[in-house]
């Protein structure tokens, strides 16, 4: 009988009931956090003289013998993948294996601790890890990103407002919103982590215990920066969860945006990139497709992490304090938005990294389309025209560019005169594209001084996370 609560029933657990409280389905990953948590723990235990040092000893051969064996899968966490287990829960799971390994030692690890400090330590360690892990993958995306602006920061382009053609602006500084976007993700799960790193361990069912358990020494042997204060708290917070699918749910939507406008650029219309063939799909029937699948999978994965984050807000919403068996629905919706941005970070990157920038579309893109009007009006405005009459001066050149299909820097300066006298031939420079980008030189601006320091501090910080 895996049962560990078998004492005060009288009758076995129905099966369907079993079947559908047990959560060994979905825990089982959770093994290599649970075996450490619990050597911790004994170790703890020896330390304090709650158990003797022949005990403690034999517990962690017993639990360091259970990992090898999982691991090597001499161990197998479910007889089938899919069938019941005998096991409730991975805590039952281990415990159960090492009674059976070492007899009455075994029985002696849960001594001053309750399954609900126990998977409250579990999952905090398999977040943390996994929020490190995302860490990584999103400076692996920043580096991809950031080489491409260096390579583009003269690589023309137009920059849109409502998908329509607004100002030119250079690749590398559409590419630089991104990368901003992705600092700041960066950003809010290392705070995430910061945040989370508290060791619950030790606060028993909800109200502490009687033994006399260092906490402190447990938290630091976990790499906790501390232990977690109230116990009915730490057995029953998931903030850190909600936090941090809620930072995933922003990295993802930010990927989806990426993923987007990759899609549109990608289109027969625009034209502006090529995917790698490596990273594309074709059709079963139209030998001519080349679909830009992994943009669209990402762009489409998206909702199931908005979807986990509003299953674990829901689960948590109107419980009472402390334990409720709701929690142990945090699970798999956690293991799913984890599982969705670790697969989504890295092939987003390979695709982005071996994309084909098409220079010449984009850059004759970025010259139809009035991108310039803009500064067609400064122009007039340096020339003593006050803005407002500027900007109908130009509206009125537009609409005749319009009607004679040109561009206005295509129109000869008599023409030009026609809308404004104080049109001169230095217009023409101050309306070409490397104009238009290049003197926009506030900070953050797309002009090749303003990049060029975007750039480098941009670098810097990324040096800076490596250290
Ligand atoms: N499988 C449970 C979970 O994931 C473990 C905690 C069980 N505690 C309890 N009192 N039933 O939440």
């Amino acid at each position: 009988m895996a049962q560990l609560w078998g004492g005060r029933f009288t009758k076995q657990t129905d099966a369907a009931v079993k079947a559908f409280n047990d959560s060994i389905g979905f825990d089982r990953r959770l093994y290599r956090q649970d075996i450490t948590g619990s050597m911790a723990h004994a170790r703890m235990l020896g330390r304090q003289g709650i158990l003797t040092q022949e005990d403690c000893q034999a517990i962690l051969d017993g639990l360091e013998g259970i990992l090898k064996d999982i691991e090597s899968g001499a161990l197998p966490l479910m007889e089938q993948e899919s069938g019941i287990s005998e096991y409730e829960d991975i805590h039952s799971f281990v415990e159960a294996n090492l009674i059976d390994r070492i007899g009455d030692a075994g029985k002696r690890l849960h001594t001053g601790r309750s399954r609900n400090d126990q998977v409250a330590l579990d999952m905090r360690l398999y977040t943390r890890e996994a929020a490190d892990e995302i860490r990584s993958q999103v400076l692996g995306l920043l580096h991809v990103i950031l080489d491409l602006m260096e390579e583009h920061s003269q690589t023309w382009m137009p920059g849109f407002t409502h998908l329509q053609k607004a100002q030119p602006t250079t690749l590398a500084h559409h590419l630089g919103a991104y990368f901003e976007m992705l600092r700041r993700d960066y950003g809010r799960i290392t705070d995430c982590r910061n945040r989370m790193n508290e060791c619950p361990l030790g606060a028993g069912a909800l109200a502490g215990t009687t033994y006399p358990l260092d906490r402190a020494f447990v938290a630091s042997e976990l790499g906790f920066d501390c232990e977690t204060r109230n116990s009915m708290d730490s057995v029953s917070d998931r903030d850190y969860l909600l936090e941090f699918l809620s930072d995933l749910s922003i990295l993802m939507m930010h990927l989806s945006r990426f993923s987007e406008e990759l899609i549109i650029w990608n289109s027969n219309e625009y034209r502006f990139v090529e995917m790698d063939d490596a990273f594309s799909t074709g059709s079963s029937i139209m030998p001519q497709k080349k679909n830009p699948d992994i943009c669209e999978l990402v762009r489409g994965k998206v909702g199931r992490v908005y979807g986990d984050l509003m299953s674990l807000l829901t689960a948590m919403k109107g419980l009472p304090l402390a334990y409720n068996k709701d929690m142990q629905e945090d699970k798999e919706p956690a293991f799913d938005a984890i599982d969705t941005a670790q697969a989504c970070i890295p092939l987003f990157a390979e695709m982005l990294r071996t994309i084909t920038f098409r220079k010449e579309v984009m850059e004759k893109s970025a010259m139809r389309g009035f991108t310039n009007a803009t500064d067609a009006a400064d122009y007039l405005v340096g020339k003593g025209v006050p803005f407002r009459d500027a900007h109908g001066m130009i509206g009125r050149l537009v609409l005749h560019c319009l009607d004679a299909g040109k561009a206005i820097e295509e129109l000869p300066l008599e023409e030009l005169k026609e809308f404004s006298p104080q049109f001169e031939q230095d217009v023409y420079d101050a309306i070409s594209l490397r104009t238009c980008v290049n003197r926009r030189l506030t900070t953050g601006a797309p002009g090749e001084e303003a990049m060029k320091e975007e750039i480098a501090a941009s670098r810097a910080w990324l040096q800076a996370q490596e250290n």
